[in-house]
């Protein structure tokens, strides 16, 4: 077994990428039913979700964080599934607030924030991200399929920045449901001072019926921002970065775009991703992922899971975005709600 305190020296994987950043599921399960992630036909009443001792627990994540972070990882995003349907998360935030140098934040559909925003803050977390994909209450309706009021996580939004956490906006375009929210929603957080960023609509899972139509590309969706209010690019904050920046000319504030259907990012990503039984899944669009749970349980040592997570990274592979095509859209893939999105 190799001394972890040796491994700097193999850190990346066969294209050269290091392993930086770790999104972890905390449950696959969620309030909303967005056409785009979990459909109601497929994820309806009879859709089987994890029992409750398949989840990792706080504890096991928090061992398991410990392990990526002394492997280089910088970053842990909570996310699921809805991850402030967990109950006490804040339980699991105040433990990997605790370990060094990690920037810790969370990915929510803010159904929930309002109430639970300053608790989060006080347990340690550092930022978040919040997905609303309209300002109109019809429209996101029709993409919640659950009737979730805009104002509830507007509210959640704004309990947020009270309570310190600084907050982006995601919002995920798809041709023909909520093109027309982008401008006003570019307008209403252009004047809040919040960082708002498109998503090019993907074809994770197989549940929601992608088809390349209903992306409404990146380059569209600046063109049509810069016609009312002119943008110009920024350079990226770090290597890796998912978002291309832009920033108002006026300076009175930032989008960004995630373009990964037009412009695939594979080359630069340094991303796994934990699901909520831990499996660990090296991208978005694998097919298979690599139990670490059973290890877990079944006693390994710390330099034994370090060890196992190195051999994976130093073994991957992924590209899916840049290989993207009519043949790979019927690849066996899993959900984005239990990879974690
Ligand atoms: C899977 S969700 C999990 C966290 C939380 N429930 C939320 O909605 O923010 C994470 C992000 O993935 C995005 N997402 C889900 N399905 C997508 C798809 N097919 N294409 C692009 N983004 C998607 C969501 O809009 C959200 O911003
Ligand atoms: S995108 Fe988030 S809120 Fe919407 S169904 Fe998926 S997990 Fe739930």
């Amino acid at each position: 077994m190799s001394n972890p305190l040796e491994l700097g020296r193999d850190r990346t994987d066969t294209l050269g990428r290091p392993l930086r950043d770790l999104r972890v599921s905390v449950t696959d399960r969620c309030n909303f039913r967005c056409v785009y992630c979990m459909p109601k036909e497929v994820f309806g009443r009879d859709y089987q979700f994890l029992d409750r001792r398949e989840l990792l627990s706080f504890e096991e994540i928090e061992r398991l964080a410990r392990i990526f972070a002394a492997r280089g990882v910088e970053k842990v995003r909570l996310t699921g599934g809805e991850p402030l349907v967990r109950r006490d998360l804040e339980r699991l935030i105040e433990k990997l607030a605790s370990i060094e140098g990690l920037d810790l934040t969370l990915t929510t559909n803010g159904s929930l924030l309002a109430r639970q925003a300053q608790a989060l803050r006080d347990a340690g977390l550092r930022r978040v991200t919040v997905s609303l994909d309209s300002l109109d209450d019809a429209v996101f309706s029709a993409m919640n399929d659950v009737d979730f009021p805009v104002a509830q996580v507007l509210e959640g939004i704004e309990a947020a920045a009270a309570a310190g956490l600084p907050v982006k906006v995601n919002m995920v375009v798809r041709r023909g449901l909520n093109e027309d929210s982008v401008l006003p929603m570019a307008r209403y957080f252009r004047e809040r001072g919040h960082v708002l960023r498109f998503i090019e609509y993907m074809d994770v899972g197989h549940s929601n019926g992608w088809r390349l139509d209903d992306v409404v590309p990146a380059a569209e969706i600046v063109a049509a921002i810069s016609e009312e209010m002119p943008l110009e690019p920024l350079l990226p904050n770090y290597p890796g970065e998912v978002a291309n920046r832009f920033r108002y000319a006026d300076e009175s504030g930032e989008v960004g775009v995630i373009a990964s259907v037009t412009q695939p990012f594979c080359g630069g990503c340094t991303r796994a991703r934990l699901s909520a039984e831990g499996r660990l899944y090296t991208c978005l669009f694998a097919v298979r992922g690599h139990d670490l749970r059973a290890p877990l349980r079944g006693g390994a040592s710390d330099e034994e899971l370090h060890e196992t997570i190195a051999r994976i990274w130093r073994a991957r592979t992924d590209r899916y975005s840049e290989i993207r095509s009519e043949n790979t859209l019927d690849l066996p893939k899993v959900e984005m709600s239990y990879i974690g999105g």
